[in-house]
């Protein structure tokens, strides 16, 4: 198995494909003051050649794929695209993000075409709270949905939860609580810097380690040492617990010198870094020509440039222009 490495030495494994930039929510953090742009569909690569991507891409070395958004979901036929990426040999982790809205119908569609694990967002345990956070979203419906998530095989079932000062950093301690009895991860994220939601404020963020400390307030936190899934979240438990609790802190400690990631924009452009505008269209070779080699070079060539790491915290807040759902986080 061929390796991709970049000029940090850094091995590229993960590549996280965005389906869509459309979403059922407008979650305050991700949507746009200006409103939303849609991409035009012609603009959306089709699912053969998100496919014809992969396939490229796990034989230069990649071997875990995440589906993202918008919401993934609610592209159709999104269930046969799993299936067919799960059969994409050499593709050993197949993942996706959702805001689990559509997840109760679509949980064990999902598993029985292949997809074995699943990250949930979730950023309130409180009906109104998170009607208003995700602009309307019913937060009944989406624990239905990460219910049938673990009923119907998918493991582990992630919960992720953006802190925000002043909005939900009440429900640390009731968030960390729900890892007691449940196998789920709860990951507590640092709220980032990202499009143009206004959201970012320095009042909102509240450090990774500002949360730890009040979750150890309640009870102490064991560490994990095994990094799972090449994922940037520090694990922890508590003694006796199901489930797990992380920390994802792109801000406070950035994990850059270990990315591994690699992004596929729903319109065709290659991304290798978050915060870096740096992009590398891959749709007119996708269309204009059958020869793949063209496409492995277009892949070497992004990952030739790909950033050591990003400024935030450090220099003025640098926005990418791309809001996050037309990134996939
Ligand atoms: P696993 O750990 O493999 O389950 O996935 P993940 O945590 O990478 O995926 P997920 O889509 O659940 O992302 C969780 C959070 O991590 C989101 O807020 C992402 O934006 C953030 N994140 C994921 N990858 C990166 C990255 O490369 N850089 C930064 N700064 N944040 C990232
Ligand atoms: N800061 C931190 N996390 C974010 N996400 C979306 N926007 C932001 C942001 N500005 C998270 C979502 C989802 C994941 C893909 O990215 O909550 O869980
Ligand atoms: Fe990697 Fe860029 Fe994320 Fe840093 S910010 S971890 S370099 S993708």
């Amino acid at each position: 198995m061929k390796s991709l490495i970049d000029k940090f030495n850094r091995k590229i494994n993960y590549l996280r494909v965005s389906v869509t930039d459309r979403c059922n929510l407008r979650c305050v953090y991700c949507t746009p003051i200006e409103g939303v742009l849609k991409i035009s569909h012609e603009e959306i690569l089709r699912y053969e050649e998100i496919l014809r991507v992969v396939e490229v891409a796990v034989k230069k070395g990649i071997s875990k794929v995440r589906v993202t958004g918008g919401e993934p979901l609610v592209r159709k036929g999104v269930v046969n695209f799993i299936r067919f990426l799960s059969k994409i040999h050499g593709v050993q982790d197949l993942s996706l993000t959702t805001n689990g809205i559509l997840l109760r119908d679509f949980a064990t569609a999902l598993f029985d075409a292949g997809l074995r694990r699943i990250n949930v967002s979730i950023d309130s345990l409180n009906r109104l709270k998170f009607k208003e956070i995700t602009g309307g979203g019913d937060l009944k419906r989406v624990w239905k949905g990460t219910e049938e998530a673990m009923r119907s095989g998918l493991s582990p079932v992630k919960i992720n939860t953006v802190v925000i000062r002043g909005v939900n950093d009440d429900e640390i301690i009731d968030f960390a609580r729900l890892s007691m009895d449940n196998p789920y991860h709860i990951r507590f994220i640092e709220l980032m810097p990202i499009g143009s939601t206004g959201q970012w404020n320095e009042d909102r963020y509240v450090s990774s380690e500002e949360v730890k400390n009040k979750i150890e307030s309640f009870k102490r936190l064991c560490p994990i040492n095994k990094k799972e899934g090449g994922g940037p979240a520090r694990m922890f438990r508590f003694e006796g617990a199901t489930g797990k609790i992380g920390f994802i802190s792109p801000f406070s400690d950035h994990f850059c010198s270990s990315c591994n990631r690699l992004r596929l924009t729903a319109d065709g452009k290659l991304r290798t870094c978050l915060f870096s505008d740096k992009e590398v269209d891959l749709k007119p070779t996708l269309r204009e020509t059958s020869d793949n080699s063209s496409l492995e070079r277009l892949i070497d060539f992004a990952i030739s440039n790909k950033a050591e790491r990003h400024f935030l915290g450090e220099k003025s807040p640098k926005k990418c222009s791309r809001n996050m759902s037309a990134i996939g986080g």
